[in-house]
């Protein structure tokens, strides 16, 4: 098997490039041709950015499980589907071929049949990375059920919040979950979550931890009971549920400048293409490869590349339960070195984190399957680049550095390993489909190289986000309407004297830890429920293994007399509140902030203080009380 829109060399990436251009229709319809279609669709694309109103493939039908799974049953049965390595490295791992996860799909699918899951229900997913994860997720997209996944770290409240918004019916989670020395009591999570989430009438609890639990008449049902019956029904085949291009395959809740975090909507075509196309293209898979994609399946990158993309393709996809440095910092290069993985796609924040247990764990492992390498969620600095390269790659494997979003489905701008040229820092060149353009802060589309400004795109992409859950408007006036029939990103971005992108991080109130998107009015809101805080404000700052720490300006109601529990205190109703992740690095207590007039809070001020800038301020001048500024500046940490 080869693909045969895998682009080969320089000169065919660019004539995909300017074929996607000149005739974008032509060119997709091309790559879908290679998929396994019910009915063929009536017309590629219909599109309108005021509204928006995108739709691919219109008129198309298909299931994406026969793409991932039953067209491939006849040629790679017996191949590898999932190789699951786990948390401890002393027990066994699992590998499944395609056919055994076919089968078990089948299976589970018949479970959320039982369970009264119908098309369209939308069933949210809290579950640790085992193969069961995976099986949920395909399990749903073969009967029509909208899956939101939510990572496991996030707080009870948190998944509460995306239960209701989504309304979901059913919830499938483990009893627990192992990450490193740790041992998650996800079950309990969701008890304490259900209290406010009166539409889920089921949970499926699967086995993990053996962490005790409490199962509620009724309501929880055990994973394994459950095949239990389906085997004794004599496991009856389940038929894909047909399903139109535009359904809703996935939500998947993303955090924005304001307010809550909002469901991004993908659907079933456009996705399914547009994450295999570039999952072919950017790492250069060969069929019979390896590849390892260290995200947690919680975030878009694991939906598309550890998922939909991989399986789409036919490849063999590695699932790691565990955390880079458990239970030493030579964990992956062991994974690598034990099931020869030839891809690996991880975050600059697991590079730069390794690092800095210098060469020790890297010494003596053997490294030498690998042939392509990719990173993905943050922009990667230069030092962290050569490591990756040079430690890892061993100086011969081309780097990837992937810029993409969860709203953009798959990988937009990046280096198609060993086709097109890559330098460290950028994420270089759009792929076949996407057309960026930058713009200034009216609008105005900057042309030329050598040149900054804001990152939008002019054109539809067949992975792009379709609508926000429940509130289309939303979605429209973030991502539609600050810039006139465009895309706008949130990102700002640099072309240089070549034409290539280097990505320079958002230019929202948005924040980027560890690779995990914090909105600072999310991390905000968390602080204010503490019982003593009056006011905060949150800013990013740059930070040498995250990428960027979170730095808290608070305002307390009294004096504080013990700061330092205090700010553990804070730092708990954040874990509560949102997860552990969002917890800030940092924490001030001031008597104010620094306001405008209007009672705007001046953010940049701020952040310059955070970033420790503080003779380079700027205009205080307007400011309410321009005198907290100084105070601030003396108590900065
Ligand atoms: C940032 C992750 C620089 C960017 C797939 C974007 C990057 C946000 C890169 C989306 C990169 C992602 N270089 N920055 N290669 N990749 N980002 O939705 O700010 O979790 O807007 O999707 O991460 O994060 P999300």
């Amino acid at each position: 098997m080869s693909y045969p829109y895998q682009l080969k060399n320089f000169e065919d990436y660019q004539q995909a490039w300017q074929h996607s251009v000149t005739d974008p229709e032509g060119f997709w319809a091309n790559v879908a041709d290679h998929f396994y279609w019910r009915r063929k669709w009536d017309k590629v694309l219909e599109w309108d950015f005021k509204q928006p109103d995108v739709k691919w493939f219109t008129g198309a039908k298909l299931n994406i499980t026969e793409n991932c799974l039953d067209r491939h049953l006849g040629t790679l049965g017996h191949q590898p589907a999932i190789i699951w390595e786990p948390n401890d490295p002393d027990e066994r791992h699992r590998i499944l071929t395609y056919r055994e996860l076919y089968t078990k799909v089948c299976q589970f699918a018949n479970v959320l049949k039982n369970n009264g899951v119908k098309k369209g229900d939308r069933v949210c997913i809290y579950m640790g990375m085992i193969p069961e994860l995976a099986i949920a997720v395909l399990a749903c997209a073969r009967i029509g059920a909208i899956h939101s996944v939510v990572f496991g770290g996030f707080s009870a409240q948190s998944i509460a919040d995306r239960i209701q918004d989504a309304q979901a019916t059913l919830v499938i989670t483990c009893d627990g979950a192992f990450r490193g020395s740790k041992d998650i009591p996800l079950k309990s999570v969701i008890d304490d979550a259900l209290m406010a989430c009166p539409s889920v009438k089921k949970v499926i609890v699967c086995t993990r931890t053996r962490t005790p639990v409490s199962m509620l008449k009724g309501r929880d049902v055990w994973w394994e009971d459950e095949i239990k019956q389906v085997e004794t029904m004599g496991n009856p085949p389940v038929p894909a549920e047909e399903m139109d291009a535009e359904d809703m395959l996935f939500i998947l809740y993303t955090s924005g400048s304001t307010g809550k975090p909002k469901g991004v909507v993908h659907t079933c075509a456009g996705y399914m293409v547009y994450a295999n196309y570039t999952f072919i293209n950017t790492f250069q898979y060969k069929p019979g490869q390896v590849y390892f994609c260290t995200a947690d399946i919680g975030w878009i990158t694991g939906h598309s590349y550890i998922v939909y993309g991989p399986l789409s393709a036919g490849a063999t996809t590695l699932m790691f339960e565990g955390v880079p440095t458990y239970p030493d910092a030579g964990r992956f290069w062991d994974i690598v070195d034990k099931f020869r993985v030839n891809v690996l796609y991880t975050a600059p924040t697991a590079i730069r984190s390794l690092m800095g247990f210098g060469l020790g764990p890297v010494n003596h492992k053997d490294l030498s399957s690998l042939t392509t390498l990719g990173t993905v969620g943050e922009p990667i600095n230069e030092e962290a680049w050569h490591w990756y390269k040079d430690q890892i790659g061993k100086g011969h494997c081309p780097i990837t550095d992937t810029w993409w979003q969860t709203e953009t489905g798959g990988i937009m701008i990046a280096p198609i390993a060993g086709v097109t040229p890559e330098k460290p820092g950028y994420a270089t060149l759009p792929l076949p489909g996407i057309q960026p353009v930058l713009v200034d802060e009216n609008g105005k589309e900057i042309e030329g190289n050598g040149v900054n400004g804001n990152l939008c795109i002019k054109f539809p992409w067949p992975g792009m986000i379709r609508t926000t859950y429940g509130d289309h408007e939303r979605c429209r006036t973030t991502y539609f309407a600050t810039f006139e029939n465009l895309y706008f990103t949130g990102d700002g971005c640099l072309r240089d004297e070549d034409g290539y992108y280097r990505i320079t991080g958002r230019v929202d109130d948005v924040l980027n830890v560890s690779g995990h998107r914090i909105g600072t009015a999310e991390v905000e809101n968390a602080i204010n429920m503490h019982a003593g805080v009056v006011e905060s404000a949150v800013v990013g700052y740059p930070h040498e293994i995250k990428g960027q720490g979170i730095y808290a300006f608070v305002i307390s109601e009294m004096h504080v007399k013990d700061p330092d529990l205090t700010k553990k205190d804070i730092m708990q109703t954040v874990a509560r509140i949102i997860g552990p992740i969002a917890k800030p690095d940092k924490i001030q207590f001031v008597s104010g902030l620094p306001k405008t007039r209007s009672g705007k809070i001046m953010r940049r001020i701020l952040r310059k203080i955070a970033e420790g800038e503080l003779d380079n301020l700027g205009d205080t001048s307007t400011l309410l009380d321009p005198a907290v500024v100084e105070e601030i500046k003396r108590g900065k940490l």
